[in-house]
């Protein structure tokens, strides 16, 4: 894909003169000529597409908002509310067409200063399951030269390791996919970008009736997993961000009251909460 150019879609025949590219663009690219047209500095543009996406008279090229269908905010809080991660999965595959949908929010994820550079590796099936068969071997070999024991006393983690050695996978549990959210490190929010990424990739799997679960474990392991760094295929100067685990659910589940939160500074009026 092309970087944003806006010197290059920019049609003056199309400009009311209006200002708001001006007041929009997040880092003064945007200047006025005396003959009162936008000029663009491409050393400042940072190709967000605001000066674009505000344009009332479509004079960067780019189609009416009625193109893209209209959201309710309602049907999206019901997601959120119904979400659970989701640890059991139902052992089908996820299809080519499922993963190409499931990932195009990341086309769409905002990225500090536009800096864009997400890379997902996508890890299906045989190749997902064995991510999990992985972490069994390791702890067995931990097991047998007696490096098991120390590591779950010194870790608080001791049952956990004892039935991943058992043969139990519970960091990847089976799931058919499992997403490495990659971000480049030289970016100044580099995991922020990673993570707001797959929260959305997050959400439309709910969307699809799919289920999620975060895997910090795995995200906290590949450092010291041998073989995970090469097979994600990360390009030096990359970061990984989150690991995102993915299937369908094997089971349906029920909804359960929010978890407490603060609200800092005045409170809502009673009246005001649904
Ligand atoms: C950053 C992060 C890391 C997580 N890591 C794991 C993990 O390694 N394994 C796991 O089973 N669940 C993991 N979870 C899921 C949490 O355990 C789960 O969100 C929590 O129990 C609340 O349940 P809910 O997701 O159904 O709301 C993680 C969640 C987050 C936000």
């Amino acid at each position: 894909m092309s970087r944003f150019s806006p010197e290059a879609v920019f049609d003056p025949a199309s400009c009311t003169s209006c200002g708001r590219c001006r007041l929009v663009c997040p880092v003064s690219a945007v200047s006025w000529d005396p003959g009162g047209r936008p000029s663009f500095d491409p050393r400042k543009c940072i190709a967000c597409g605001h000066c674009a996406a505000f344009c009332p008279a479509g004079a960067f090229g780019c189609p009416g908002p009625s193109c893209v269908e209209p959201c309710s905010g309602d049907s999206l809080l019901s997601l959120m509310k119904r979400r659970r991660s989701t640890r059991f999965f139902d052992g089908s595959s996820i299809s080519d067409a499922e993963l190409a949908r499931l990932l195009e929010p990341v086309g769409w994820s905002p990225t500090g200063v536009n800096a864009c550079g997400l890379a997902v590796r996508a890890f299906r099936d045989t190749e997902a399951l064995a991510l999990g068969t992985g972490i069994v071997r390791t702890a067995r070999l931990l097991g047998k030269c007696g490096l098991l024991r120390i590591l779950g006393a010194l870790t608080g983690t001791g049952p956990f390791l004892e039935r991943e050695a058992a043969g139990e996978d519970l960091v990847f549990r089976k799931a058919p996919l499992v997403l490495f959210f990659f971000s480049p490190r030289r970016s100044p929010t580099s995991l922020s970008d990673g993570i707001i990424a797959a929260t959305l990739v997050m959400t439309a799997a709910e969307a699809m009736g799919l289920g999620t679960f975060w895997n910090g474990v795995a995200r906290t392991l590949h450092p010291v997993m041998p073989g995970w760094r090469k097979s994600s295929r990360a390009r030096p100067g990359m970061r990984l961000c989150a690991v995102l685990c993915v299937g369908r659910p094997a089971w349906g589940c029920r909804p359960i009251p929010p978890r407490d939160w603060e609200l800092l500074g005045p409170s809502i009026p009673e009246k005001a909460r649904v």
